[in-house]
């Protein structure tokens, strides 16, 4: 990401004053210029490579060593809350480092101050297993390929050519793991078979065949062999046009075309975006992929805050197919390989139309050396339809068309895609919207029909899964001290003065404690939670509030004593409310791989702290009950989840009121 020059003895408030009138300047261009850093920047490609150097030298660490993470250290909110008034030197850049000897393996969890070039603490992790890194993804794949016993066992099957072979590892669950590798760094593997040099690398499953690697060691364990007793189903499983007999394209779409000949409205400084009353600070690590740091909204010519800070905080999938083929198949894809290591780039088109503006990432390979990602960041404006309308006889027509403003990154996570947008409204409604696409995981079976999945091919079937993901929401509606209430509609038994049962009333509960946080999805009573700033009245005299609306809540369908739901507790609930605590950041623990029990929101929440009248974080559970069909095959048309936070009572009235008409739309 952009490094700019340090602004020596500036200030914030000037800083941003600077913006403004420099952005006013420009007519919502561009700005290529590069701003002074900011303390929520992400690190640039020099830092992280600074920050693995101090560590390995100052610890005198071996070529053993590996870096499983390097990220910014966030200043405290306390820290940002006085940023206005604070010299930019007076914050310190600081790493959060997490690495390991791969002779043990043990997480190591360091910070490393950038400004003073030292290590500021070393806190060893014993039995704790850091993610999987891409290097070690591509080591064990290239391992096994010239694995003499996986060769052989390929051959049997009258597969010779290992060219056409793909290895894919997965994360263990711990107690998954055969007795003689517990405590050691070890994955298990799927292998496919191209049909071809250009094919569909995941449309062909060798079944049966589940390689056990140590990924420190870069050696095969164990092969895994369940024989060969379900030969592979004769598929199609291609999807490239050239490659599917009979293919013959539509040729009946005109052309669809988005310009923007002034340029898009929004301006972009550095990682700060604004747009129609919005602000925000873009940022991204290695785990979460997008930020969005200091949302907030001007109203009445103040910028008031609604979220701290928003991002994806875990995934969990489990698979829920008990055969031997599947009953591994649990993966958390932020917390055991990290969305943005997987994030791909946006550089060969993003498929968003109009003036697109993106940032890169800087991330880095488990030795320290940087690389970038270019265009991980999708900025755009789109047309969203009609905002607000009527139709008067005697007046006419009003109208005015709604925009709104799109924040994305996709994520490739080996077979399957992730794409996530962040959507801003004129009306000051946020939308989150998660697709899900890519190729679905099959496997032959004998004839008939499957008992845990859907038959998508001839003897083929996708088992059934699950995709949890969990948002972390750390929302400060108008300043940080909020209260969550639970919101349920109730109709009022008949009686005399409701004689009809007509009566309807809304319930508010306050969440107080933890335990009281815990809450499911009430379908009955159309339940969702208000964020509510206690201390804050709107010109109704009402208390100002976001409401959390739900959308795409799934429950687990699982025993509470499964191993899934003892590492991953938190899909047990559609929202957990916690109080704030800087690092409470992943709610199924630091190191999801190779865990057996959760240390995240199970462990924290236990102590039912108070959530009243504080600092809340909101964690939204939801995802993708995704029982596969057989349209999915062999590439998913994308499936759509979302939820929204929408104002209720932060404004006084309609907050697009003032959004000017379209030109020839209206009067
Ligand atoms: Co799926």
């Amino acid at each position: 990401m952009t490094s700019g020059a340090r602004l020596h003895g500036a200030r914030w408030q000037a800083y941003d004053a600077a913006v403004d009138a420099t952005s006013a300047d420009r007519g919502g261009q561009l700005t290529t210029s590069a701003p002074p850093r900011h303390p929520l920047e992400p690190l640039s490609a020099e830092e992280l490579r600074r920050a693995a150097q101090i560590t390995r030298e100052q610890r005198g660490l071996s070529e053993r060593w590996r870096f499983a993470s390097i990220e910014l250290r966030e200043p405290s909110k306390q820290a940002l809350r006085e940023a206005g008034e604070r010299p930019v030197d007076d914050f310190p850049r600081e790493a959060n480092v997490v690495c390991f000897d791969r002779d043990h393996d043990d997480a190591v969890k360091a910070v490393v101050s950038l400004s003073e070039q030292r290590l500021v603490s070393w806190d060893p992790r014993p039995g704790e297993h850091p993610p999987i890194s891409n290097d070690e993804y591509d080591e064990c794949n290239s391992l096994l390929k010239r694995e003499p016993r996986l060769v052989a066992a390929l051959a049997r099957r009258g597969i010779t050519d290992m060219d056409l072979v793909i290895v894919d590892v997965w994360a263990f669950g711990g107690e998954l793991v055969p007795e003689p590798y517990r405590g050691r760094r070890v994955g298990w593997a799927d292998v496919w078979h191209r049909a071809g040099p250009e094919c569909n690398p995941y449309a062909n499953p060798v079944a049966g065949l589940h390689p056990i690697v140590d990924l420190a060691t870069a050696e095969m364990l164990e092969l895994g062999d369940d024989g060969d007793d379900q030969p592979a189903a004769e598929v199609m499983g291609e999807y490239a046009p050239a490659l599917v007999p009979g293919m013959r394209l539509r040729e009946d779409l005109r052309p669809l075309q988005i310009t923007q000949p002034e340029g898009p409205s929004f301006t972009l400084d550095g990682h700060l975006l604004r747009w129609q009353r919005w602000s925000m600070r873009l940022g991204f690590n290695y785990r979460e992929g997008l930020v969005i740091h200091t949302l907030g909204y001007e109203d009445g010519g103040r910028v008031r805050p609604i979220a701290h800070r928003l991002s994806f905080a875990e995934m969990v999938i489990p698979y829920r197919d008990p055969t031997p083929e599947h009953f591994r198949r649990t993966a958390f894809d932020i917390g055991e390989w990290g969305l943005g290591f997987m994030t791909t780039s946006l550089e060969l088109g993003c498929d968003c139309l109009g003036e697109i503006a993106y940032l890169d990432a800087a991330l880095h390979d488990s030795r320290g050396e940087p690389h970038t990602v270019k265009n991980a960041i999708c900025i755009h404006e789109e047309d969203a339809g009609v905002l607000w309308k009527h139709v008067d006889e005697r007046t006419g027509l009003d109208t005015r068309r709604m925009r709104r403003l799109v924040v994305s990154f996709h994520a490739t996570v080996a077979n399957y895609e992730y794409l996530i947008y962040w959507r801003f409204y004129q009306d000051g409604n946020i939308e989150c919207e998660v697709r899900a696409t890519g190729i679905m995981i099959t496997t032959p079976f004998a004839d008939g029909q499957p008992p845990f999945g859907t038959l998508v091919e001839r003897r083929t079937y996708a088992p059934y899964h699950q995709h949890f993901i969990v948002a972390r929401l750390d929302l400060d509606v108008d300043g940080e001290d909020n209260t969550v209430y639970a919101v349920d509609s109730e109709p009022l038994p008949l009686g005399a003065d409701n004689p009809d049962g007509l009566a309807l009333v809304q319930r508010l509960v306050p969440l107080r404690s933890e335990r009281e946080g815990r809450q499911d999805f009430d379908w009955r009573a159309q339940r969702s939670w208000h964020v509510v700033n206690d201390g804050v009245c709107n010109g109704l005299g009402t208390k100002c509030a976001y409401r959390l609306v739900p959308g795409g809540a799934i429950p687990a369908l699982l025993d509470p004593s499964s191993f899934v739901v003892r590492r991953a507790g938190a899909i047990q609930h559609t929202l957990w409310v916690t109080p704030y605590r800087e690092d409470e950041r992943w709610p199924c623990g630091d190191f999801p791989n190779l865990s057996t029990e959760d240390t995240g929101l199970m462990q924290w929440t236990a102590a039912d702290r108070p959530i009243e009248n504080t600092d809340v974080v909101l964690w939204y559970v939801f995802g993708i009950h995704h029982l596969p069909r057989p349209e999915e095959w062999p590439v998913m048309p994308v499936d759509t989840v979302s939820f929204w936070l929408k104002p209720v009572g932060f404004f006084d009235r309609n907050p697009a009121l003032d959004v000017c008409p379209e030109p020839g739309h209206s009067r």
